[in-house]
């Protein structure tokens, strides 16, 4: 009987669950598998903490927010920050995770992340583990998949937030300025500012300018409208400026946190426009909770195509859905960069024309 393991890595979000049911359900259903969880991301793989999934242990975390099998964003088995002296040093404990990998008796790995985890994938496939990586991520930041999974739940999550400070916006003639998540991408304050009718989406591909912020605010004013919903993204910066850092997270392989953009924007149009800001920092609110019905069945067809992979012996792919279809990915492809929102993508023609400013 083949045995596979399954494990998340990095931030979590909305559909884990529901992948690692897919995967679990599929092996065991169809192939009389058995499937092992892997506790904590790579940290179970370093510490050699793992269960076995059973279908009981699967079934009814469909809809469950979060990963039941627990997650971190602070390993990486080849430069594991560890406290020496005081002093944070990076130990590779990738020979370990390979001894702990073949002490499991484990002939493949399933690894759902973003980048990062994915990264780390990839690296364990070189040294020769039988991988396959599913990509996830309410960022949608992911080379080589059109989305991940995670991300129609946080546009779901950040949409519902946009129209509630729409309408106390309105009652108090304020501008609302909503920041949103997304790291390096702009795909969340795109795609949440255009479903939730944001009269500015700023967001780091496009760096901004503050009169042009300014303008639309007092444009809008003079129309009648005297409130304004500014959707931005935590890695949104000014032209000539840097992003702003929230915080260094000094044990953790990406360390840098990124938040306070907001404010801001929010003090910059108060002193120029002299009109009321209030600033709402969505945060975690994004990735909690459970999955969009889209990321039920995104999850799903990937966790499922994922034991296909698996079977064929397809190793060092990721799953990816490419227009509608579902297909795979090298990981080597996939973890070569991360995907930004490109000039010429669509989405920005379209929140143009619907007269949206993306502050330029
Ligand atoms: O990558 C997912 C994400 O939520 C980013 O959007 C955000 O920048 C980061 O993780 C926050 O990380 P943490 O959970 O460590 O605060």
């Amino acid at each position: 009987m083949r045995r596979i393991g399954i494990l998340t890595g990095g931030g979590d979000c909305p559909g884990i669950n529901a992948v690692i049911r897919a995967v679990a359900k599929t092996a065991i259903n169809d192939y009389g598998w058995e499937v092992f969880g892997i506790e904590d991301g790579y940290l179970g793989l370093i510490e050699n903490r793992f269960r076995r999934l059973t279908y009981e242990d699967v079934s009814g975390i469909l809809t469950l927010g979060g990963t039941i099998l627990g997650t971190s964003n602070k390993t990486n088995p080849f430069a594991q920050p560890t406290k020496f002296k005081k002093r944070i040093v990076f130990r590779d404990f990738s020979r370990r995770c390979l001894n702990n990998f073949e002490k499991m008796k484990l002939e493949s790995l399933v690894c759902i992340g973003g980048d990062g985890t994915l990264r780390i994938a990839y690296k364990f496939f070189e040294k020769g583990v039988p991988v396959i990586g599913i990509p996830k991520t309410i960022d949608n930041d992911v080379w080589g998949t059109d989305q991940t999974f995670g991300f129609d739940s946080a546009v779901l999550n950040a949409t519902e937030a946009i129209d509630k400070l729409h309408t106390t916006a309105q009652s108090h003639h304020r501008v609302m300025i909503v920041e949103v998540m997304g790291r390096y991408a702009g795909w969340l304050a795109l795609c949440s500012g255009i479903a939730g009718g944001g009269d500015i989406i700023l967001i780091p591909e496009i760096p901004f300018s503050i009169e042009k912020v300014c303008e639309k605010v007092k444009e809008r004013s003079r129309r009648g409208k005297r409130f304004s919903i500014v959707v931005v993204a935590e890695g949104a910066y000014p032209q000539g400026g840097k992003m702003v850092v929230q915080r260094i997270v000094k044990d953790s392989p990406d360390p840098i946190r990124l938040g306070g953009i907001g404010n801001f924007v929010a003090k910059q149009i108060e002193d120029r426009t002299e009109i009321e800001c209030r600033v709402t920092v969505l945060g975690h609110l994004l990735r909690g909770g459970g999955p969009s019905a889209f990321d039920r069945i995104l999850a799903t067809r990937f966790g499922e195509y994922a034991v296909r992979l698996i079977k064929k012996g397809n190793f060092g792919e990721m799953v990816v859905l490419q227009g509608r279809e579902i297909g795979s990915l090298s990981l080597a492809e996939a973890v070569s960069r991360i995907k930004k929102i490109p000039p010429t993508h669509h989405l920005l023609k379209v929140a143009l024309a619907m007269g949206t400013s993306l502050g330029v």
